[in-house]
């Protein structure tokens, strides 16, 4: 039965997909429709046919399911940011194990449903210690917020609510200050204006924030009445800084940057060790729930005998944690700020038994191993395209008895966990922790024994 855009239908929803999409059938084609739940009926108007996909759009809802809430986000319909605010908590735990166990299912042949434990985040909102908010105008109001689904179209959002609420009071007081200033807001497509985002990172312990502008080019304006709108609200700021970016690229920080005032670095807290985390290196968003994930990397590892790698390490948190339970251990990072800050963490912490190579994995594990490097186990935590061929290939041919793999992304963990079954290694234990509540994202830790 054939459809065309514009068309609307009355959908039963069946199924759930990557991305947190509701899926219903029709004509025996699927239909992915956001911002619903299986077992719901509703109207939906089809926005696009393609060979493989039909989206829609929510309508009606005619039949809603129990696990519907309302959204606390008046611009949830609009925004792209959280997938699944109109779930109830416990019910998104349902789905990310929809998303995990089809891509197991549908990519590495693995049935996992029954034994997968997903750990529920404690806090819900106002979780994330990172917010990176694009800068628009609309009319004569500078807004921040977020890009609509699939669009560089700016939503203003004044509160989001899973952000740190530090992290939206800074972005408040840029707003104000670059409204009075009448600073020019970038314009991607002519490439003109100078603000093009703002940046936020904090920690709890101890509380303080770091605070960024993003322009387009090193402008000497007037920084000064920014600076003490950003200390009068936030007491614990600890830097302010500009970095510059001039490319038209969807890449938000460029290389370079100049600090306002303060300091360009802020520092976190894990289990007793000082971390050096500075604006551009990767950090987990979420602090609590990485917490738990490193604490099941640490449990996998700990009879471990011999080196233990961490690939993918960022600023070194599970290679310092390691070193810290006495394992002797070697990080490796593209990043160069992410080997500094790694660096400075261990000098904060006086720890020896540490090495950091900056460089790609795809190079360095593989010369290492060729050196003589006999790890005995490894801690795979790639970013969301999982990891070349050529590192699961080194990893193989290392004499790595253990796989502690770290995943961001349900497709790519399964076609990796596919290709290392090939390898000669077996699934041990597979669980998922709960990094991104209200989001259709899932952090999987996938710990893994030769065979
Ligand atoms: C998902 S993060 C994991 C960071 C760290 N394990 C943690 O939990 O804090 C992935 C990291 O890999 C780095 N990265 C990306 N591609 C890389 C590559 N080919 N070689 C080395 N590092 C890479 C990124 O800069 C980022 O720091």
């Amino acid at each position: 039965m054939s459809v065309e855009v514009g068309q609307q239908l009355e959908l039963t929803i069946d199924g759930f997909a990557a991305g947190g999409l509701g899926v219903a059938h029709h004509g025996g084609r699927a239909i992915f429709v956001p911002q619903t739940i299986p077992q719901e009926t509703v109207v939906a108007r089809i926005t696009h046919l393609g060979r493989k996909k039909i989206s829609a759009e929510l309508v009606e809802i005619i039949e809603p399911s129990a696990d519907r809430v309302t959204p606390v986000c008046p611009v949830f319909e609009r925004c792209g940011g959280c997938q699944l605010l109109h779930v109830d908590y416990q019910a998104q735990l349902g789905l990310k194990k929809i998303i995990l166990t089809d891509a197991l299912r549908s990519i590495a042949g693995l049935d996992y449903e029954p034994e997968l434990k997903i750990v529920p985040a404690a806090a819900r909102l106002a979780y994330r210690n990172r917010g990176q908010y694009p800068v628009a105008r609309k009319g004569s109001k500078v807004v921040t917020g977020f890009f609509a689904a699939r669009s560089h179209k700016v939503i203003a959002v004044d509160k989001c609510h899973i952000h740190d609420q530090r992290v939206d009071q800074a972005v408040g007081c840029i707003r104000a200050w670059a409204g009075r200033k009448r600073v020019t807001v970038y314009d991607e497509k002519r490439q003109r204006g100078f603000l093009r985002h703002a940046v936020v990172r904090v920690t709890d312990k101890p509380d303080q924030v770091l605070v960024a502008l993003v322009g387009k080019d090193d402008r000497a304006g007037s920084y000064g009445d920014l600076i003490r709108r950003l200390r009068r609200q936030l007491p614990q700021l600890r830097g302010l800084v500009l970095n510059i970016n001039p490319q038209r690229t969807n890449v938000i920080l460029g290389k370079r940057m100049r600090v306002l005032w303060g300091q360009p670095d802020i520092d976190e807290h894990i289990d007793g060790l000082r971390f050096r985390l500075s604006l551009g290196s990767f950090f987990q968003v979420n602090t609590a729930q990485a917490g738990e994930l490193f604490k099941k990397v640490r449990k996998f590892l700990k009879n471990t005998s011999g080196p233990l790698v961490d690939a993918f390490c960022g600023v070194g948190v599970m290679a310092s944690l390691l070193a810290k339970d006495g394992h002797e251990t070697i990080g490796i990072e593209v990043a160069e700020s992410a080997v500094a800050d790694a660096r400075q963490t261990l000098k904060f912490n006086q720890l020896s038994g540490v090495t950091f190579h900056q460089g790609r994995v795809e190079q360095v594990l593989p010369k290492l191993i060729k050196d003589g490097l006999e790890p005995g186990g490894l801690v795979l935590d790639p970013p969301r395209k999982g990891c070349a061929a050529e590192v699961l290939q080194a990893v193989a041919q290392s004499k790595t008895e253990k796989i502690a793999y770290v995943s961001c992304h349900p497709g790519s963990l399964a076609r990796d966990l596919a290709r290392l079954f090939e390898l000669g290694f077996e699934l041990e234990t597979l669980e998922g922790v709960d990094m991104f509540p209200q989001t259709a994202h899932l952090e999987v830790f996938a710990g893994l024994v030769r065979r």
